[in-house]
């Protein structure tokens, strides 16, 4: 144990973060993110809205609370990026270092095209014209059919994330996490009570909040289960090496476990809200219509423009809406970046911001194949995808169900939760989920895997 951790410490203390409020708050940043803002909402809507929230926030505080702790606690005790760490704990295991290694590697492209969308619309509202963003939604498709200005604002969005990276963990992304992260709140906060105080809206929230058991089956509750489990991964940011890379900046004297809880609140409470911004507000637009909800991706770029203009002082909360969606954003862009320059600063022995800028060029180059998939390229599909939702799909999916799964076998059964565990009790005198943690770690998360894993495939949802 000496021999790995003994020099790392020191690395990780020297480049780390410099106080537990700051790694919280990083974290946070990292897990609230679209998933939050536009994913959750729309699901919630979907999967009858009380029932979701409620078998959503039991696994949050039970798988998604014990895989988090997971990764943090092994980021901690190996000190070192997520290919680093796999094969520290165990040899044989560093392809699952390398497989949870693709997956920001392939994520944060599409993720900063996605941003650059965000920007898009953040300039279109702050500068007066969200009306323009209205309407039966050609302004969205005639935007991201052409190539020039989604490039633009492609490339606007990684020069911001990559600029943050390079400035490194503390003067970076903690100095910026610790600003982002308090606007964010407050601007949810703002936006939500605004909405909620529109008339008709309190039909919204009552469509959101309270259980729906209507044409309530076991199917649909096994669906439910896979798509709260899903966005779960999505939100918490596991199995992609982020919350690896962000533990082995964290400091050893801080506390791990209530961390971890007051990540989950953040990431959790966010995404609540945030639905109590969009639901509501979508509801008063669309007349009480339950199918608006439906919109899928579309939701956040043509339905909530019209919300906004038929909003008394819409153009302000739309622009409003998007800079909270832009923060999110950029501070989840920000993690995934971090983690591949992490990967490639460990593996070529490079310093930041020659790897930094290494990740910059792989991002632009995969990046613009999701620019391109939606334009010059658009009749080039992937088994019936396109680009953005094929790579989407393949990480989401498929890679990230298996990274989490062989990463609960390797705890659970091969080095043994213990490992876990004193890593905990660095930091703190007790570790109350112990229990908790080994029977997910070695039965629940397993299974849960694999019903994510399966049902795209048995079921559709
Ligand atoms: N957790 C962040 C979000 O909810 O948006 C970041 C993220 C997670 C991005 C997973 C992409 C992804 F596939």
């Amino acid at each position: 144990m000496s021999k790995k951790q003994g020099g790392e410490i020191s690395t990780a203390k020297k480049s780390g973060f410099g106080s537990k409020i700051g790694f919280v708050l990083a974290a946070a940043g990292s897990a609230v993110g679209l998933g939050n803002i536009w994913r959750f909402p729309y699901l919630a809507a979907k999967y009858g809205g009380g029932i979701f929230l409620l078998i959503y926030v039991i696994l949050a505080v039970t798988f998604g609370f014990s895989l988090m702790i997971t990764e943090i606690a092994i980021g901690r005790r190996t000190g070192k990026s997520v290919i680093g760490a796999y094969k520290a704990i165990d040899k044989r295991f560093s392809f699952l270092g390398v497989l949870a290694a693709m997956v920001p590697v392939l994520i944060t492209p599409y993720y900063c095209v996605i941003g650059g969308w965000v920007l898009k619309y953040l300039t279109v509202f702050v500068t007066g014209s969200g009306s323009a963003a209205a309407g039966d939604g050609s302004f969205f498709s005639n935007f991201i059919g052409t190539t020039a200005e989604p490039t633009v604002f492609f490339l606007i969005y990684i020069v911001l994330t990559a600029a943050v990276v390079m400035l490194g963990v503390q003067n970076g992304i903690e100095r910026i996490s610790k600003f982002m992260m308090p606007v964010l709140v407050v601007l949810t906060i703002g936006i939500g009570i605004y909405t909620m105080t529109l008339d008709g809206a309190m039909e919204g929230v009552k469509y959101y909040l309270l259980p729906n058991f209507e044409n309530f089956t076991f199917q649909t509750f096994l669906k439910t289960v896979a798509a709260a489990m899903g966005q779960l991964f999505y939100s918490m940011s596991l199995a992609m090496g982020i919350m690896i890379t962000y533990g082995s900046y964290m400091r050893k004297e801080d506390a791990l476990e209530s961390s971890v809880r007051q990540i989950e609140i953040f990431d959790s409470g966010i995404a609540i809200l945030a639905g109590l911004i969009i639901v509501p507000a979508v509801f008063v637009f669309s007349g009480g219509n339950a199918e608006a909800l439906n919109a899928g991706p579309g939701l956040m770029f043509i339905t909530l423009p019209n919300v906004f203009e038929s909003m008394a002082g819409g153009q302000i909360i739309g622009a409003a809406f998007f800079v909270l969606v832009a923060l999110a954003a950029l501070t989840s862009s920000i993690s995934l970046m971090e983690t591949v320059v992490s990967i490639i600063s460990e593996k070529f022995h490079l310093k930041r911001i020659p790897s930094c800028l290494i990740t910059v060029g792989i991002c632009v180059v995969l990046g613009m194949l999701s620019v391109l998939g939606y334009s010059a390229w658009d009749t080039i599909t992937i088994f019936g995808y396109q680009m953005l939702d094929f790579f989407d799909f393949l990480t989401n999916n498929i890679m990230m169900p298996i990274v989490a799964l062989l990463t609960c076998l390797l705890i659970g059964y091969v080095v043994g939760t213990k490992y876990i565990e004193d890593e905990v009790l660095c930091g703190e005198q007790k570790f109350d989920a112990k229990l908790l943690v080994k029977i997910m770690l070695r039965f629940v998360c397993p299974v849960c895997m694999i019903i994510i894993l399966i049902t795209p495939f048995v079921v559709t949802l």
